[in-house]
């Protein structure tokens, strides 16, 4: 029996579920909502209805709102649900007003938009926020970025992004939360929370919409769109969780990722939107496509316009992002009886649902106040609070000498195209970001240190290759090479460094190299950067490497070349003065690394949690028959988990109050941890756990918790984790979920390599 189940389950896996229909209706439990919006679609007709569904874009530019085809006409007949791209008070007031006077029944327009770290006051990018592993930060730049979506006319996020990415080829690494499924999940919860917070009835709530379900992450060859392949086991463990993490902590809306899964494309995926997501799962939101999703599975193979349209409701999607599929077929479907009403009255129910529960039926206009707009948008508040959170997801990669922090009255050579750069601090997808306000690196250190004399040279071009220049000033990077050549540039930094005692050299990639469609197939730093890093280094003065990237990069010339290195991803507005902070010592860094960082390419995907394989390399023989490379460790250059501090810490072996573990309770595994450096500071404890037999091949290790403490310098804390059965459940075979009785162990550390080791068992 159990066999045809799982056999049945795979199926489903592997066809994209079963035909059209059979999604089962939304449980309402709010009796007067039903009455209302029974009473609204008892009058709607079928265009209206199907025009509920509808979400164009409307795009906005300084002199406001330009609308894109037809869009006016369309709000008039009731032809559209929703609008994403229009945003301030003046501008929703003129689409919302369309919406509620001369459309025949008046309902109210949802307003979404791309508010994914921050949304006028931009915070670090979200890898760079997972790399502070501070929950209440992370809900914090949330709860402040609807604050001013909110505030600024907006009702609707599409944010968090929770896909799991091994890949840093992939340049959209750089909107998640790395490679760990428990921290992504825990991520994913706070900022759903931020977002939302308590009661969409709040003015300052904003729904939440979890991207981009699912596996969106995994695309092969890290080539941005691409397929993903993969068993149901290792989505179910590895990479299904954050989404669910964040549908757990009540996200009102999922975007559908572009992805073919498995030979069913997501958008069109019954068992992914329907079984999983809502039999499974419990969702009770609605399912928006991602942008043209559904008549990208024209191009996919799917069918044409037509076809893909019927089967994408039918499976799951309830708004068609601007491909307006559904807007164009969705009428023939029916009276050709490809689809029926139910599968319509369905998807219009569940957005009817949702403004109803927002308010917009009793206040239109509830989110567009100018006053609010004025005050609560880009306040002295909300830069101070982006400033904190930007410092605390900085990462210290090296620090050689305790060459860093500098002294307040240092001469330094400040070096590199990013050192006296506004426009990129604020990354990529900073939509409603203006990077004018942004604080640059030369500015941060003039703010923070008077005293310091600053000899400033731009060294390089951000970018010199031809290839990625002509693609990223295609869509608006705007780099134009200096008028100086490059090795005149070169000889300038030299001699700004041979003026200084030491040489702050600011490097990385354009904002617009990470984000959508910037997969890479080289992550060394650029070529022209790197020589004058080179050129730096025959300077001999000790020379402090500041990074600014979406991604992990390949950095194994310059761990073994440069004494210190701050990793600050792109830091958001206030970028340059949380720098300063880190630079200058007024804020010492914690954060970690949520994703690996590999030695080269070759080694890619490399990820902590990996399984064993039969032939496991111990790192140090030359044994030829075990899993290895022959040219290359395998061992990443920077951990998971990794990161340095001003001052050191000790942490003692773990030990554990016992090493039987039954159903029902729990252990503890305690370690010490000492302060024994100059400086107070965070720590993150790291706990991780590895079944060592299971009924299938489980990770090696997996993190499942960790404390940020902070100790002043000499102090020690002990820090103790709870163990209970639940946390070491997985999926098995049959996607059950299963914790299985055997041995443990338990690693606890600063990171996923650095960690004591001890030993339990669960017993029956
Ligand atoms: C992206 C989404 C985004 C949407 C709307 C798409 O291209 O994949 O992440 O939310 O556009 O801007």
């Amino acid at each position: 029996m159990k066999r045809i189940n799982s056999l049945l389950l795979l199926t489903a896996l592997l066809t994209g579920g079963s035909a059209i229909g059979q999604q089962k209706a939304a449980v309402s439990k709010d009796p007067k909502m039903d009455a209302f919006v029974n009473e609204l679609m008892s009058r709607m007709t079928i265009e209206e209805k199907i025009g509920q569904l509808n979400l164009p874009a409307v795009g906005f530019d300084v002199t406001g709102p330009i609308l894109s085809e037809g869009v006016d006409e369309k709000i008039d007949q009731g032809l559209v649900g929703g609008v994403f791209n229009t945003f301030t008070p003046q501008a929703v007031r003129k689409l919302q007003q369309r919406a509620v006077t001369n459309s025949r029944l008046k309902i109210p327009l949802l307003f979404g938009y791309d508010v994914v770290h921050g949304h006028k006051t931009i915070f670090p990018i979200p890898l760079a926020l997972s790399t502070s592993w501070d929950m209440d930060l992370i809900e914090k730049s949330a709860r402040i970025a609807a604050r001013e979506a909110s505030a600024d006319g907006l009702n609707w996020t599409f944010s968090p992004m929770v896909d799991i990415s091994r890949d840093p080829r992939w340049g959209r690494m750089s909107e998640g939360s790395g490679e760990d499924p428990y921290l992504g999940g825990l991520i994913g919860a706070a900022m759903v929370k931020g977002y939302q917070t308590n009661s969409l009835a709040n003015r300052d709530a904003i729904l939440a919409c979890v991207k981009h379900f699912a596996l969106y992450g995994a695309a092969e060859a890290g080539r941005d769109y691409n397929t993903t392949d993969m068993s149901p086991i290792r989505m179910y463990n590895e990479y299904l969780p954050p989404y669910k993490a964040a549908i757990d902590a009540g996200a009102e809306t999922v975007m559908v990722s572009f992805n073919d899964i498995n030979g069913v494309p997501a958008t069109a995926n019954h068992w992914l939107l329907t079984d999983l997501l809502r039999n499974q799962w419990g969702f009770k939101g609605f399912v928006v496509s991602d942008y043209t999703g559904v008549s990208e599975l024209v191009a996919h193979g799917l069918g044409d316009l037509q076809t893909v349209s019927a089967r994408s409701v039918s499976a799951g999607t309830d708004m068609d992002m601007v491909s307006e599929g559904f807007l164009k077929t969705l009428k023939k479907s029916l009276d050709e009886k490809k689809i029926g009403i139910d599968v319509i009255d369905l998807a219009c129910r569940r957005i009817l649902e949702m403004k109803y529960r927002m308010g917009l039926f009793a206040d239109p206009f509830k989110y567009v106040d100018e006053k609010r707009a004025e005050t609560e948008i880009l306040s002295a508040a909300n830069r101070n609070d982006a400033r904190k959170i930007a410092a605390a997801s900085m990462v210290l990669l090296k620090n050689e000498n305790q060459l860093l922090p500098l002294r307040k009255n240092a001469k330094i050579a400040l070096i590199g195209p990013l050192a006296d750069n506004q426009r990129d601090m604020i990354g990529n997808w900073s939509a409603a970001g203006d990077w004018k306000k942004a604080v640059s690196v030369m500015t941060g250190l003039k703010n923070m240190a008077p005293d310091l004399k600053i000899v400033y040279a731009k060294g390089a071009n951000l970018v010199d290759d031809p290839h990625i220049l002509k693609q990223i000033n295609a869509n608006g990077a705007e780099i134009h090479a200096d008028s100086k050549s490059p090795d005149e540039l070169i000889l300038d930094a030299v001699k700004a460094a041979k003026e200084a005692e030491i040489a702050v050299v600011v490097l990385g990639e354009s904002a617009i190299m990470g984000g959508e469609a910037t997969s890479r197939t080289n992550l060394d730093l650029l070529p022209n950067q790197q020589k004058l890093l080179k050129a730096l280094k025959e300077t001999g003065k000790p020379i402090v490497l500041v990074l600014m990237n979406s991604r992990p990069l390949t950095l194994t010339w310059e761990d073994e070349n440069i004494p210190a290195i701050l990793e600050t991803w792109f830091a958001g507005t206030e970028a340059g003065n949380a720098i300063a902070d880190v630079l200058m010592g007024n804020y010492n860094p914690a954060g970690k690394l949520t994703a690996t960082f590999p030695r080269n390419m070759g080694q890619i995907p490399l990820y902590y949690n990996h399984k064993s394989t039969g032939r496991p390399y111990n790192g140090v023989s030359n044994e030829k028959f075990v899993s290895r490379y022959i040219d290359s460790s395998n061992d990443p250059l920077y951990p998971f988990g990794y990161g340095l501090s001003y001052t050191t810490f000790s942490i003692s072996p773990v030990k554990l109050n016992r090493t039987d573990l039954q159903k029902g309770r729990n252990l503890e595994a305690a370690v010490e941890v000492k302060n024994t450096g100059k400086y107070d500071g965070h720590e993150v404890v790291q706990l991780y756990i590895q079944d060592i037999y299971g009924s299938v091949t489980r990770p090696v290790k997996e993190l499942k918790g960790f404390q940020k403490i902070f100790l002043k310098k000499g102090e020690s804390k002990k820090v103790i984790f709870k163990i209970d059965e639940e946390m070491l459940r997985f999926y098995n075979s049959e996607l059950k979920h299963v914790a299985e009785p055997g041995d443990f162990n338990v690693f606890i550390g600063s990171n996923s390599r650095d960690v004591s080791q001890a030993t339990f068992k669960l017993s029956n």
